[in-house]
């Protein structure tokens, strides 16, 4: 059987944009699918996704340490490039946008993103800095592929729309496409953090999922939010989390609702031990 060819690996900006140019010249559309590596098929259902968007799929691999606050696992984020670049080559992606830190922030980088609204509910006090550090590093990687649709998964739910009003906001010419959140089989929202938990939270973490669904439909039925987030709240604790937040919110504004009237979402943070996990589900 003929093995599957190599992705390309890019290190270098002139030598990405001189390859895109030549897509672009013979009327590709690029997709972009920006990550932070340790790619699973959460990323792997992106990346088939983007294909269906545009003829030339770039996916960029970069641990953006602006996104990382004190105290969080930017040193033992999971890196492995081999690993990364064997699964790109399954899927049949055209390229790996794999920028060193240097080329991202040179000596003298000195702007920031300031990211407000969308970002400031949420996740946003738990992990200050963390959206501006975010909106950065997408619009810098959307400036250097300079594609036609980026695609940013719905796990990070508060990170797609952040990144889809920063997108608007500046102007860009890009369009910003979610993919659905890709789960195992007992639920868990596959993320590269779960190879973090240990066994015995392991078998906790889909409690999370279950009582998100749970709390959609409460909402969904036309309970009032209030009641049905302080049960789920209570549940989770009972299960052993640590919860940041559990919401039932707009899904256009993220403004918490006090009963869903138009689409929302159910969207939570929670620690198990060590690990952080957010998840969402629509309502
Ligand atoms: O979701 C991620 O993996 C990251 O936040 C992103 C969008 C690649 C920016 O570093």
């Amino acid at each position: 059987m003929p093995s599957r060819p190599q992705t390309p690996r890019f290190t270098d900006l002139a030598a990405l944009r001189a390859q895109v140019a030549l897509w672009r010249a013979s009327g590709a559309r690029v997709v972009l699918v920006p990550t932070m590596g340790a790619l699973h098929r959460g990323h792997l259902a992106l990346i088939a996704h983007a294909r269906t968007l545009g003829e030339r799929v770039v996916a960029s691999i970069f641990v953006n340490p602006t996104q990382f606050g004190p105290g969080e696992d930017f040193a033992r984020y999971p890196r492995d490039a081999a690993a990364d670049l064997a699964l790109l080559a399954q899927t049949g992606t055209d390229a790996a946008w794999m920028p060193e830190a240097a080329t991202m922030y040179p000596p003298g980088f000195s702007t920031r993103i300031a990211v407000g609204g969308l970002a400031d509910g949420l996740c946003g006090p738990f992990r200050p800095g963390h959206f501006s550090g975010v909106a950065t590093v997408v619009v810098k990687l959307l400036n250097q592929v300079g594609p036609d649709v980026a695609v940013f998964g719905e796990k990070d739910f508060q990170q797609l729309r952040v990144i889809q009003q920063a997108a608007a906001d500046l102007d860009h010419a890009v369009v910003i496409r979610g993919g659905p959140t890709v789960r195992e089989a007992d639920g868990l929202a596959l993320s590269s953090r779960n190879r973090y938990l240990e066994p015995a939270e392991r078998e906790v973490a889909p409690r999370l999922h279950a009582v998100l669904s749970q709390v959609a439909a409460e909402a969904l039925a036309g309970a009032a939010t209030a009641p049905v987030i302080a049960r789920g709240l209570a549940a989770l604790e009972a299960a052993g989390f640590a919860v940041q937040y559990l919401a039932v919110c707009d899904a256009g504004t993220l403004a918490p609702v006090a009963r869903v009237a138009g689409p929302a979402r159910v969207l939570a943070a929670a620690h198990l031990g060590r690990t952080r996990l957010i998840d969402n589900v629509a309502v």
